[in-house]
């Protein structure tokens, strides 16, 4: 049997193309991307993607212009990334490099080289402890670059058994770290301010922090059929949770974040 989880269960294409062919999937890109655009070095600059899954994140950077290096330790999910790698253009397919390896060996992994951004996007909540791969996301980062974490968020736990109805689950879950997530799999949630601590004792301050998704969510949770083909409707739908991404008190009540650091600068200590 393999021990690859991503292998099992159709689990890689389940997230690669079922998660992301729906409207929820649009907009997580969408807004991490606009999201991460805010903080990125102009291209060309060189991108790390810990658990970076089929590329659906670094691959558009690469199309931008980024040097990227997608780390991830699946070999089902690195298959998916090579499947997804072939319809780029030539230009974009040769800025990306993968790597198999556990995000906790990263360093290692890649030789010791820095990095002007380091993601990594929906990969903690499926460890036991997030210290380890922060530690390795931290060194990882040249200094001055920045560090792009999401995550699920502890204090909105109550979301998503409260809008599909699971009352006692709900009561349940305000105080809960861990859940079963969308695709089946038991996950960890973490607060923006005990990450926050993390990376910052790790020498990267946060910058700012937004979180994903909220009304396609809440939607898709509570019955409503969200069709991925409608473009104008989804543009639309992607505007708004951006927007919604950025303030109070909307993105608190986002099951996942995205907190953006910065490595000080050996000038700074
Ligand atoms: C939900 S997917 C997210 C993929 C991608 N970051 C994205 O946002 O589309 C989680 C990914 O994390 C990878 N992963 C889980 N634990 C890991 C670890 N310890 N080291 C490296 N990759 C890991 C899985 O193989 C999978 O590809």
């Amino acid at each position: 049997m393999s021990d690859d989880p991503w292998a099992s269960a159709d689990l890689a294409g389940r997230f690669v193309d079922g998660a992301y062919a729906s409207v929820k999937g649009y907009v997580r890109t969408y807004v991490l991307h606009r999201q991460l655009l805010e903080h990125l070095p102009q291209p060309p600059a060189t991108v790390l993607d810990v658990g970076g899954g089929a590329g659906h994140q670094s691959f558009p950077l690469a199309q931008a212009g980024y040097d990227v290096t997608l780390l991830d330790s699946s070999p089902a999910m690195l298959d998916k990334a090579r499947q997804r790698l072939q319809r780029l253009p030539d230009e974009a397919r040769r800025r990306v490099t993968l790597v198999q390896a556990d995000g906790e060996n990263a360093d290692e992994a890649v030789q010791g080289r820095r990095f002007d951004a380091v993601l990594c996007h929906g990969v903690l909540g499926y460890l036991e402890q997030p210290e380890p791969l922060v530690n390795q996301l931290c060194q990882c980062t040249a200094d001055g670059g920045v560090v792009s974490i999401m995550t699920g968020n502890a204090k909105a736990s109550a979301v998503r058994p409260a809008l599909e109805r699971r009352w006692d689950d709900a009561l349940a879950s305000f105080d809960a770290t861990t859940e079963i997530g969308v695709l089946g799999v038991s996950g960890r949630a973490d607060t923006v301010e005990e990450l926050s601590e993390l990376t910052r004792s790790r020498g990267v301050e946060p910058l700012r922090w937004y979180g994903v998704w909220l009304f396609v969510d809440w939607l898709e949770f509570s019955g409503a059929e969200l069709d991925p083909t409608d473009s104008p409707q989804v543009a639309a739908t992607a505007a708004v949770e951006l927007e919604a991404s950025r303030r109070d008190p909307y993105r608190q009540l986002s099951r996942v974040f995205h907190l953006v650091g910065r490595k000080k600068l050996q000038a700074d200590d």
